[in-house]
């Protein structure tokens, strides 16, 4: 079979619909997948050394957020190269990024694939790919029906990013577009992240403060790097200072800096994080944590916009931007007296908050997809397939530590696999992720501690009250990985007080 002209007609058309841009690469690819009798059919888009898939058919969900970047992948790579179709040799050697995502077939090995650059003029912008698992099965079709498949497709790419250019341009200066990290992109097509996205692209050249708030583990340090990157003031420093790991005695130093002579080791003089930050932006990580006294010079530096370093009479003039994250519920600190009102207020001009991983339905597959290729390339493994059994588990699974929690438990699910597995393809199976409470609904995560083992008999009240309250502070510890923040929350105690009350039980 060859195709048609009217088979081509429909393509085209499919392309025109006015409908959604992603809806709209959607159509393209599910209709070349039925014209060309595909397996599997992707469409990509070539950015920073890497492709990342726009729209797929016929695999596995979580290929839509795996990111294959072109020196991990050679035949991506070819396909980059070529400049034209690429037909791969059934028995060709290199690894295909698709083996063992295309989900109902037994083997692993993708057989015939095809790959298409899209250009834009000369600029590489994308490509599209087929893969069969009938070794033959691209073979009736002619390099010039392809091409002109890859035109049509590459057309309606490049209007797609100009139209997302047209819509930027008023609020995302060009310059700073640029500079996006490939390896700090924000996973996620939910609605909740989407919203999250259009605020940070909102926000973002505004030279507003923001405060952002999310459970821990939501990626509340990636959106504070993501605003300062979109910000007038990308090319200036971002610089990060967190709150809970700053003991009473240093704070003010570390903040606005001191003079030589200031204080018993003021041996020279030294700028704070707010000099740092000049003209470009601080961001206070667990701004919670700060104490009453901070609170008040933060909030005069907000106010005044000048310093006083520790020490010194005179005041500097600092142009800072002020992004502070939190993981309590600042309001209820105001109404508890934790936080100060005023200075509330003045971070909160603009609220951004960071939805959980279980409010984010299939941004779960993606992040999954997303890690399980991150830790692939890591661990130098060829591929790393995650099973239709264990994409279940992980969507059913509350995620209390949210990414984070995702990210070390794909990584420990694929170190236990490749143990126990052999080679270096990797398909990760259900028993792989020990997850800690399967049946974790979004109502049980009150922070309760249960402590399993019943004191030693014979002990004073105090010493079993300690004992009790080492095994509380330890199991926290273990929840959070060993952030301190993150215990005390779990314990509802004062992080500086868990730190006192750890020493005291020896667990420092
Ligand atoms: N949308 C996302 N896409 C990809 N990776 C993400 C995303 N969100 C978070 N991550 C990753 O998850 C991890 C945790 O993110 P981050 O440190 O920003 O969370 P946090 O909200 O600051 O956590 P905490 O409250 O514990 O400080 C990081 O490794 C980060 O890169
Ligand atoms: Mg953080």
């Amino acid at each position: 079979m060859s195709l048609s002209v009217n088979l081509l007609a429909k393509i085209a058309i499919e392309l025109q619909n006015g409908i959604s841009q992603e809806n709209r690469f959607q159509r393209l690819i599910s209709t070349l997948r039925e014209v060309l009798d595909c397996d599997a059919c992707a469409l990509l888009r070539y950015e920073q050394q890497q492709f990342r898939p726009l729209a797929i058919d016929g695999l596995s969900p979580d290929v839509l957020g795996r990111r294959f970047a072109l020196e991990a992948h050679p035949r991506l790579e070819a396909i980059a190269r070529a400049g034209d179709v690429v037909r791969f040799p059934a028995d060709s050697t290199l690894p295909d990024p698709y083996d063992g995502l295309i989900p109902d077939q037994e083997v692993l090995k993708v057989h015939a694939c095809v790959g298409l650059p899209l250009f834009a003029s000369q600029t590489l912008i994308g490509a599209l790919t087929m893969d069969g698992m009938n070794p033959t099965q691209f073979d009736t079709f002619s390099d010039e029906e392809l091409r002109l498949i890859a035109v049509l497709a590459a057309g309606a790419l490049n209007n797609a990013l100009l139209i997302e250019q047209l819509e930027n341009h008023d609020v995302l200066p060009a310059p700073h577009q640029g500079s996006k990290a490939p390896d700090s992109e924000m996973i996620g097509l939910s609605p909740g992240m989407m919203q999250l996205k259009k605020e940070i692209e909102i926000v973002a050249p505004s030279d507003l403060n923001v405060l952002i708030s999310g459970e821990t583990g939501t990626g509340k340090e990636l959106v504070a790097r993501a605003i300062h990157r979109a910000s007038t003031r990308a090319e200036k420093p971002l610089v990060y200072l967190n709150c809970a790991a700053l003991p009473e005695s240093v704070a003010e130093s570390e903040l606005f800096g001191h003079v030589k002579g200031a204080f018993t080791g003021a041996i020279s003089n030294r700028s704070g994080k707010f000099e740092m930050a000049h003209e470009g932006t601080l961001f206070l990580d667990e701004i919670g944590e700060l104490s009453l006294p901070l609170q008040a010079k933060l909030l005069r530096v907000l106010q005044y916009g000048d310093i006083q370093r520790v020490g010194d009479d005179r005041s500097l003039r600092v142009d800072v931007r002020v992004l502070a994250a939190t993981n309590r519920d600042l309001k209820q600190e105001v109404l508890d007296g934790n936080f100060r009102a005023d200075l509330f207020h003045r971070l909160s001009v603009f609220p951004v908050s960071v939805p959980a991983l279980r409010e984010r339905g299939d941004d779960i597959a993606l992040l999954a997809g997303f890690f399980c290729e991150q830790s692939r390339q890591r661990l130098g493994l060829t591929q790393v397939v995650l099973s239709q059994g264990a994409l279940q588990r992980l969507l059913h699974y509350g995620w209390p530590g949210n990414i984070r929690e995702l990210e070390h438990a794909i990584y420990r699910a694929i170190v236990l696999a490749r143990a126990t597995g052999s080679g270096s393809e990797v398909v990760l199976e259900p028993g792989h992720f020990a997850l800690n409470d399967p049946s974790h609904s979004p109502t049980s995560l009150a922070p309760v501690v249960s402590i399993q083992e019943p004191a030693p008999l014979g002990l004073s009240l105090r010493d079993a009250t300690d004992d009790f309250q080492r095994r509380a502070v330890r199991q926290a510890l273990t929840h959070s990985h060993g952030n301190w923040a993150a215990a005390a929350r779990e314990l509802d105690v004062n992080v500086a007080n868990l730190h006192r009350l750890a020493k005291r039980l020896g667990i420092k």
